[in-house]
């Protein structure tokens, strides 16, 4: 069985990138088959995985619009996860796509020939709510919500639950809110916790572990085209193979792992 997993948040800069990719490439270290999605017209998570998007010549914007199989369009990456890459092209995808019926289920249908190659798939959803995040939500089995533990960051998070809950009732009635993944986590201040527990309780939001804590690394990765995991070791690479160990897991039977920021774990 293939798990499908959608990375979202309208709120930019919340580490959903960082999170498809080195969450990937962690899997990928499990032994998994792992197939990254970069719904963003921006093309970061491509960038990142070390594929320039202006040089690509098919891409998911291609995909969506059935001009091409996804099978097509996958390329391979150095830290081993497959991806399916996005172009500036994406851009135009939301308005061709408005016009045709069935408008949300255009990524679920594209990826339905090939989820039998890989065990897990990733979607990383752009920073808004549109028809492309709305298909992402809609070909997942489960979503999870990075957040940024700073002040404001509950602001968007009512509506993005609400997006779900519609897509549970309209598009995707399996569709399950993994939780929240605390990123940008600072463990030796009260400040991070403090957000996290307003965050948890005010949305009655589970809180996965362990959260991903802030490292001057992840901007030298994204530079350098691989994901940290590929680096020295530090403490960011490590959370998030503690994170990819916690899901192996919960997707093989057990109960999910959670943090809870009250407690001073
Ligand atoms: N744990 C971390 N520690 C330090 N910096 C981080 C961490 N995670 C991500 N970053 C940095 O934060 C910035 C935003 O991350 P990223 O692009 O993953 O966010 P995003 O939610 O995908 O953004 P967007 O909404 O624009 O798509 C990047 O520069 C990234 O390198
Ligand atoms: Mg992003």
């Amino acid at each position: 069985m293939t798990t499908v997993l959608a990375v979202a948040n309208q709120k930019g800069g919340v580490a959903k990138t960082t999170t498809v990719a080195s969450l990937g490439a962690a899997l990928v270290g499990l032994g998994q088959k792992v197939l990254v999605v970069d719904l963003d017209p921006q093309g970061c998570l491509t960038f990142s995985l070390g594929h320039n998007p202006d040089r690509l010549d098919a891409s998911v914007h291609e995909v969506l619009t059935g001009d091409l199989g996804a099978r097509e369009a996958v390329i391979d990456t150095e830290d081993g996860v497959a991806l399916l890459p996005a172009t500036i092209d994406l851009a135009g995808a939301e308005a061709l796509l408005l016009m045709r019926p069935g408008r949300e289920f255009a990524l679920k249908r594209a990826l339905a020939p090939l989820l039998d190659d890989y065990d897990t798939v990733i979607i990383d959803c752009p920073p808004s709510l549109g028809v492309l995040t709305l298909n992402g939500l809609t070909a997942a089995q489960s979503v999870l919500v990075p957040l940024q533990c700073e002040t404001l960051a509950h602001r968007g998070v009512g509506q993005l639950l609400r997006t779900v809950t519609e897509v549970q009732q309209i598009t995707n009635p399996d569709l399950v809110l993994l939780g929240a993944l605390p990123t940008l986590y600072d463990a030796r201040t009260t400040h991070s916790r403090d957000v996290l527990s307003d965050v948890s309780d005010r949305y009655n939001l589970p809180v996965l572990a362990p959260p991903i804590p802030r490292t001057v690394r992840f901007a030298e990765a994204t530079a350098s085209g691989a994901t940290v995991l590929a680096g020295r070791k530090n403490k960011g690479a490590q959370a998030y193979r503690d994170l990819a160990e916690n899901l192996a897991k919960h997707w093989a039977g057990s109960e999910l792992a959670t943090f809870s920021p009250g407690s001073g774990e």
